[in-house]
């Protein structure tokens, strides 16, 4: 099936009638039709599915069998092996490249190999991982963390949703050895900036991603009626949320960082009465681990300063943090093939894997908006198809006859 016709099939999925964004949060309806999609795609075309306790998916093309049954299987998984794909989760109203891009590019490429006649050396696999936006959980990349074992099941079992559910209550958890052999992956992802609009190339590659990372800020004030509490008398969380969240946006301006808060939620949330409880999420990122830290420092010292001037109280909590990836050189060499190479704001499963000593390596789709978690995230259909295009070269030497690591 080509490209545009997978692209299709997965358009309405997921998709918002009144803003055209899109919702496929991990482990409900939406995300799961998506896998179920993927899993239909991988046995149509003959991949052999392995997946974890959590959700993580690798669809793998084996090279050809020897031997008796049973033992290509397990000869397979100890050699070498060659892996993409990317997630199929979004944020709330997000935007429809970014994760599936990078996932149907990979089945497409898989498909414009073998028409070519490619037979693969080693295992070639296109993975799905579960939960990279974090959207649920509020540990990005979770699924990746877990496939490689930088984060344990014990640690993130009991963390919940916005709804209280504990996440080992949605899904089984439990040791993985889906990555195991993995020496190279490579992920296919819309841009998320105009860094290829504004060299007018279709397709890029990543040098590295900056630090980044989210802290839970919960301000306690006192709940208090609208109308008759003197302004004098008040301790309000939202003047210390808001000062907070100016702060937030000075600081980084001036630093040329990156610092928002998108997620508030205020108790209990009532127009005439003065809150009694505000959590705010912020997303801070920077260009070095030293930078990030001495911003999200700033702000707290800014926003503990306002909290004693209202009166009430504030706590902060890293929730998800994600240190500097610098991805691997000679892969990126050999994947950039002369394509520019631009550094990224964003977090990756791609960086997940880098951090945790497989050698990785990013390819970006030019992105005309340059918009990305939003519903006018787009990549015209041309450069989608060029992407394929270096996808299916860039697999083509590591899973064929060149050295994959
Ligand atoms: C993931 O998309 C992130 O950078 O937050
Ligand atoms: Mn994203
Ligand atoms: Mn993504």
């Amino acid at each position: 099936m080509a490209f545009e016709e997978m692209w299709r099939e997965l358009l309405p999925i997921g998709r918002s009638s009144s803003s055209g964004g899109y919702f496929r949060q991990p482990w409900t309806s939406a995300e799961r039709e998506m896998a179920a999609w993927f899993a239909d795609a991988a046995r149509s075309r003959g991949l052999r599915l392995a997946e974890d306790g959590v959700g993580n998916v690798v669809a793998w093309w084996d090279p050809p069998a020897s031997g008796e049954d049973g033992q290509t299987e397990r000869r397979a998984a100890a050699e070498q092996a060659v892996l993409t794909g990317s997630h199929l989760d979004s944020v709330p109203d997000g935007g429809a490249y970014d994760g599936p891009l990078g996932v149907v590019t990979a089945l497409a490429a898989i498909d414009q190999l073998r028409s070519r006649g490619f037979v693969p050396q080693r295992r070639l696999g296109v993975a799905v991982f579960v939960e990279e936006e974090g959207s649920r959980f509020g540990l990005a990349c979770l699924g990746s963390r877990l496939a490689t074992g930088v984060t344990t099941w014990e640690s993130v079992r009991g963390l919940t949703d916005r709804a209280g559910v504990r996440l080992g209550d949605v899904v089984s958890g439990g040791g993985s050895r889906l990555l195991e052999g993995v020496s190279a992956y490579v992920e296919l992802h819309v841009e998320q900036g105009r860094g290829l609009v504004d060299l007018g190339q279709p397709v890029g590659v990543a040098s590295g991603i900056w630090p980044h990372g989210r802290w839970r800020f919960d301000v306690a004030g006192a709940a208090d009626h609208a109308g008759t509490t003197r302004m004098e008398d008040r301790r309000d969380p939202m003047l210390t949320y808001a000062m907070t969240a100016l702060a937030a946006n000075k600081q980084a301006r001036l630093a040329g960082q990156r610092a928002t808060f998108g997620r508030v939620e205020v108790t209990p949330n009532g127009t005439n009465a003065v809150p009694s409880h505000v959590a705010a999420w912020l997303d801070a990122r920077a260009a070095s681990e030293e930078a990030l830290a001495a911003l999200v420092e700033a702000i707290t010292a800014q926003a503990s300063a306002r909290a004693e001037r209202d009166g009430t109280s504030l706590v902060v909590t890293p929730e998800s943090i994600s240190d500097a990836v610098s991805f691997d050189v000679r892969l990126r060499d050999r994947v950039a093939g002369g394509r520019p190479v631009l550094a990224t704001q964003a977090g990756h499963d791609a960086g997940v894997l880098q951090a945790a000593g497989i050698p990785s390596a990013m390819l970006f789709v030019r992105n005309p908006t340059g918009i990305s978690h939003s519903p006018a995230e787009s990549a015209q259909m041309a450069d989608c198809l060029a992407g394929v295009d270096a996808l299916a070269d860039v697999l083509a030497r590591l899973a064929g006859t060149e050295d994959a690591g």
